[in-house]
């Protein structure tokens, strides 16, 4: 199974932005345990970073026909990006939205998703293990 993990803005900041929230792990962290977790569960899967909306939207849309699950931490854009919730929508490639922290615990304005009614389901609030657990979702999808 070919997955997509696809991380939205500020992610790259991980490990310097807001420890206490994120944790003091970087994306490169994060990405080699991606790895070596796919590797276990027979996944090929790969995983970018974009800090520009219409840069993950042209990533969601190339993923059409090549990739059988998408896993998507959208950041902010997880709040208020129609656009991306269409992509999603239009690729149907089953989708996983995930966070590492709880987004329902948090201010208001990150309670809403836009992108979480075209999604398979939701992941948030296990730091790094919100990646793992969609990996294994993603194995039996
Ligand atoms: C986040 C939660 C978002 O509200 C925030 O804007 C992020 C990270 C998370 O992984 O917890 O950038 O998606």
């Amino acid at each position: 199974k070919k997955v997509l993990v696809i991380n939205g803005p500020n992610l790259n900041m991980l490990g310097i932005r807001e420890k206490a929230v994120y944790g003091s792990e970087t994306l490169l962290d994060i990405a080699k345990e991606v790895t070596t977790v796919s590797q276990e569960l027979r996944l090929e899967t790969d995983f970018v970073q974009s800090n520009h909306e219409g840069e993950i939207i042209d990533k969601l849309h190339a993923a059409r026909g090549v990739y059988d699950v998408v896993i998507i931490n959208a950041g902010a854009y997880t709040h208020y990006s129609i656009a991306i919730r269409d992509a999603i929508k239009a690729i149907e490639i089953p989708t996983i939205e995930i966070h590492l922290s709880n987004i329902h615990s948090r201010e208001e304005f990150r309670h809403t998703s836009m992108i979480a009614p075209v999604c398979v389901g939701q992941i948030c609030g296990f730091g790094k293990m919100s990646y793992i657990l969609a990996l294994h979702a993603a194995v039996n999808l």
